[in-house]
């Protein structure tokens, strides 16, 4: 569709920007707070890269008054943050933690004082290591009834002053990469074990919703999906059967469940034939209806072009850029499926990431189109290497551009007829990337941390910092 015209953002558009715990908090031990499996597993040599973990982090725990200023300065109109579920149980379950409430009830304060409204996350990937140790967290059904206490006791505290929530931080990244892949914790390589602990989390995320219902009923929740739309790597009829297997496989499995409570027909009945399909259990299919958002949270960072993949001989694992070091991804994929393509047409960050701004449209469209709910972008930026210059300057202009021209699809989405209710870019100020340091900067404020520790942590306006505010200022008129 080509619009003649481009309607406003609407009035009351969500202008924010996001962050989650364990990337920035950092006092991982302090005020009575247990581990997550996190703390564990960045201890590992070799997990991530230079060895970083969230124990400093960018120290946002002591500074978040510092931080909440940066974000009314700029006029910020919504933050989204995750609480630090092992902050509020160390012990997974049981005795709560006043402090960390504490923490929590503050920065939210302070974020209504300032006309922020606060957007909470709830799990975005730090579950109690105790839980992990107990029964193997998300492998085992025990844990969907002690992330149902959790979140209650967040809906009962918070409730009051937080009217947008987010369920599950990217359950389809977090599992594809602690299961299949091996790279977040607790690090399995097993397609049936995958399937199943997703499973359980589909779970966990419908109870907590139908308890959300009972708590804060004036609310709205949905869950964030990593949503990477794929894209046929030519009009060859096996590649479009590819495109259509990585839509199914790495798309709808998790929306369908999320929006209609059910998994797509095509893929489950496959799985099902390879004894790879979940267990359904007696009232799992009642409680995974009872969970229907009333948002689809969207991350979106890029497409995916996919291939035909042959079943003998074709592609599993490739290497990950980690690095920063352009052009060293490897294609991935499923044998018999599907395997990832180059798209000669897009531009690459220096991680191999797409950087298609027509993409964010495309995605939200096919989600309009099959769900028909109001879409909440709830990550969306590009991490880049960020050069610090003499007086404290950073010339981000190649990250004013990836965003203005991912607002500006937002636009032309919104002509076509999405229900966009806000955009929260990733992230408000630089954070740890769980595998990749701190290098890879996403912020619109730069902090003075690297990999070797011992710098100052100060806070340090970027060029985009300025940008967005005149981007909030006029209700993106000029995007
Ligand atoms: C999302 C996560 O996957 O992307 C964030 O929700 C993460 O926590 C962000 O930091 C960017 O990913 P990365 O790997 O570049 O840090």
């Amino acid at each position: 569709m080509i619009h003649e015209k481009l309607p406003p953002f609407p009035a009351d558009f969500l202008w924010g920007s996001a962050s989650a715990a364990y990337q920035i908090e950092g006092a991982w031990n302090e005020d009575g707070k247990g581990p997550s499996v996190w703390d564990l597993y960045t201890k590992i040599p070799g997990t991530t890269f230079k060895e970083t973990s969230g124990d400093i982090a960018v120290d946002h725990y002591h500074r978040y008054k510092e931080d909440v200023q940066l974000m009314a300065e700029m006029g910020l109109k919504s933050y989204r943050f995750s609480v630090s579920w092992p902050r509020i149980y160390p012990h997974g379950t049981g005795e709560v933690n006043e402090a960390g409430l504490a923490f929590y009830d503050s920065l939210i304060d302070e974020l209504v004082a300032h006309s922020i409204e606060p957007v909470l996350t709830l799990y975005h990937w730090d579950v109690p290591q105790a839980l992990q140790d107990r029964y193997g967290g998300w492998e085992s059904r025990e844990i969907i009834e002690d992330f149902n206490q959790y979140c209650i006791t967040l809906y009962k505290r918070f409730g009051d002053r937080v009217k947008y929530w987010v369920s599950l931080n990217e359950q389809n990244h977090n599992t594809n990469h602690a299961y299949m892949l091996g790279m977040h914790p607790p690090a399995v390589k097993d397609r049936k074990r995958f399937y199943e602990a997703n499973h359980i989390m589909f779970l966990a995320n419908a109870q907590a919703i139908a308890s959300f219902r009972k708590h804060v009923p004036d609310g709205k929740i949905g869950p964030s999906f990593a949503y990477t739309p794929s894209y046929p790597a030519s009009s060859s009829p096996e590649d479009m059967l590819a495109y259509e297997n990585a839509e199914e496989f790495t798309s709808y499995w998790w929306l369908d469940v999320y929006c209609r409570g059910e998994y797509p027909s095509i893929p489950y009945r496959h799985l099902k034939q390879q004894g790879l399909a979940p267990v359904f259990e007696e009232g799992d299919q009642e409680l995974l209806k009872q969970g229907m958002p009333d948002f689809v949270g969207v991350n979106y960072y890029q497409t995916i072009t996919y291939e035909h993949n042959p079943l003998h001989g074709g592609v599993s694992s490739g290497k990950m850029n980690n690095t920063g070091q352009k052009g060293s991804n490897e294609s991935t994929g499923i044998p018999g499926l599907y395997k990832t393509a180059n798209n000669p047409h897009v531009e690459k960050s220096n991680w191999d990431w797409n950087i298609d701004p027509i993409g964010l449209r495309i995605g939200m469209r096919r989600i309009t189109s099959r769900y028909d709910l109001p879409i909440f972008i709830t990550e969306n930026g590009l991490g880049e290497f960020d050069k610090l210059e003499s007086e404290d300057q950073v010339h981000d202009e190649y990250r004013i551009a990836y965003l203005k021209s991912h607002l500006h699809q937002c636009k032309q989405a919104i002509a076509d007829g999405v229900e966009l209710i806000g955009y929260c870019s990733w992230s408000f100020t630089d954070l740890l990337s769980w595998l990749n340091g701190y290098q890879k900067r996403y912020g619109f404020v730069y902090v003075n941390q690297d990999e070797e520790g011992g710098k100052d942590l100060r806070r340090i306006k970027k060029d985009s910092y300025f940008w967005y505010q005149d981007v909030i200022k006029t209700n993106g008129e000029n995007i």
